[in-house]
């Protein structure tokens, strides 16, 4: 497939502060590549880098064949960006929005009409082309930002944490909508503080101080994991979580609702072990069993590791 987005090298500063530190990603049509990490992490500043909103301290970006700080224009006009914090004109109305952000790009006249129409029933605004932006739910909002963002037909589309405090139903839609845009050969980058969004992109990348530690399908990362993580139920959960911790294959015991995701070196030890050190403990123990790990748990070890690395002299 085409490579639509390459970037290489990149990195920013803020003063001392490196907000993007030697990051390269490279993106293909029909690929959704999830930016996931901690706020922070550089995800912000790496799309205005993507979009030539803000200038490289070093390195290179190409976006649909375009190198950003030369022909910029050339390259947005394949590029559709939705900001973390975008804003929609909230004293016009949703068909006004639309008209506003396809003038922009260059789209009017019955071009922007048949468009507008499209993507308003694409994004199920369809019937509320009079209400100004401001009258809309949270929801509403994200899917007419989604739409003026898709105005000019891009092949690629950055997305800064789309779904932030957007419920999960909203979500839901908004991952129905992008999946019909992938299907039409878009390249995707969204960034997501949400690990069920990252698990639906084709490659994560998960960030951290302004690089990208690991990269990969969702599938790799957690296969790399495979055989390191046992769930635990037990009651009472407080001293559940402390012996579990305590035993010396353990690593670290994350809290997943009402169950524990203990990340072991290997299984064997503690599988044996705990059983009965919870038993003498008073601990009532439903569940002990080695699951497959989740992308969180991939991210919080790496985390984990950095941290760990950090404070080694
Ligand atoms: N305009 C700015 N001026 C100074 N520092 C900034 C600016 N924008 C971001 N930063 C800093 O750069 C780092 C990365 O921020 P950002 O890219 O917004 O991260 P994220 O989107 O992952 O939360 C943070 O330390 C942030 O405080
Ligand atoms: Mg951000």
């Amino acid at each position: 497939m085409t490579t639509l987005i390459e970037a290489r090298d990149l990195h920013r500063a803020y003063g001392a502060n490196r907000a993007v530190d030697g990051l390269s990603l490279t993106v293909r049509a029909g690929e959704a590549y999830g930016l996931v990490g901690p706020d922070g992490a550089g995800k912000t500043t790496t799309m205005r880098l993507l979009v030539g909103a803000l200038r490289a301290d070093r390195g290179e970006i190409q976006v649909g064949g375009y190198v950003i700080g030369r022909q910029t224009e050339q390259a947005r006009a394949h590029l559709g960006y939705l900001a973390q914090r975008f804003s929609l004109y909230g004293d016009l109305t949703v068909a006004e929005n639309l008209e506003f952000f396809g003038a922009m790009r260059g789209v009017r006249g019955p071009a922007l009409a048949r468009r507008a129409a499209e993507l308003l029933k694409f994004v199920g605004l369809a019937g509320f082309e009079d209400r100004p932006a401001d009258k809309l739910s949270g929801g509403m909002k994200q899917k007419l930002g989604l739409a003026c963002a898709l105005i000019h037909e891009p092949r690629v589309l950055l997305l800064d944490e789309p779904t932030g405090g957007v419920d999960p139903v909203t979500r839901q839609d908004f991952w129905q909508l992008l999946i019909r845009v992938l299907a039409e050969g878009t390249a995707v980058i969204v960034s997501t503080p949400y690990m069920d969004e990252a698990a639906r992109c084709t490659r994560v990348g998960f960030m951290y101080r302004g690089r990208i530690l690991v990269e990969g399908a969702p599938r790799e990362l957690t296969a790399a994991m495979q055989g390191r993580v046992l769930e635990l139920a037990a009651h009472p959960k407080d001293r559940a979580k402390a012996l579990a911790a305590a035993d010396p294959d353990v690593e670290d015991v994350l809290t997943f609702g009402d169950r524990f995701h203990v990340r072991v070196r290997e299984t064997a030890g503690p599988l044996a072990r705990l059983p009965e050190v919870l038993a003498q403990a008073g601990v009532a123990m439903e569940r002990l069993r080695p699951i497959a790990p989740s992308l969180e748990d991939v991210f919080i070890s790496l985390l984990a590791a950095q941290a760990a690395a950090a404070d080694t002299p």
